[in-house]
């Protein structure tokens, strides 16, 4: 089972959490099934970023990226190369190291 590192989050993880978590669930439900409340505004389909990780870690272990999910992570508040929608990654056996960005679209759009 992947070890996931959780590094802190101001809102969602303050002090950073770690936990086993079985491959082939999403990041995203990982993450609700052990306390962390990660943002899902579009209830998991893949249609928000508000859900955006960055995988520090172990990001060639999840399941591929679709198209649909790589246009919609352009929308997203802090891109990077291992960005992934949690509702849309699935768990590989490897270990991850999850940060959170400091912002969603949501934020983004309330702080403007
Ligand atoms: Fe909306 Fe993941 S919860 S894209």
């Amino acid at each position: 089972m992947p070890n996931i590192l959780v590094l802190p989050h101001a809102e969602y993880a303050p002090d950073g959490t770690s936990f086993e978590a079985g491959a082939g669930m999403t990041i995203c439900d990982a993450l609700l099934a052990h306390g962390v409340e990660i943002d899902r505004a579009c209830g998991k389909v893949g249609a928000c970023t508000t859900c955006h990780v960055i995988v520090r870690t172990g990001f060639a272990s999840l399941g591929a990226v679709s198209e649909a999910e790589e246009d919609m992570l352009d929308r997203a508040w802090g891109i990077e190369a291992e960005s992934r929608l949690a509702c849309q990654a699935l768990l590989g056996g490897e270990d991850l190291v999850i940060d959170m960005p400091m912002y969603s679209i949501n934020h983004a759009k309330e702080n403007v």
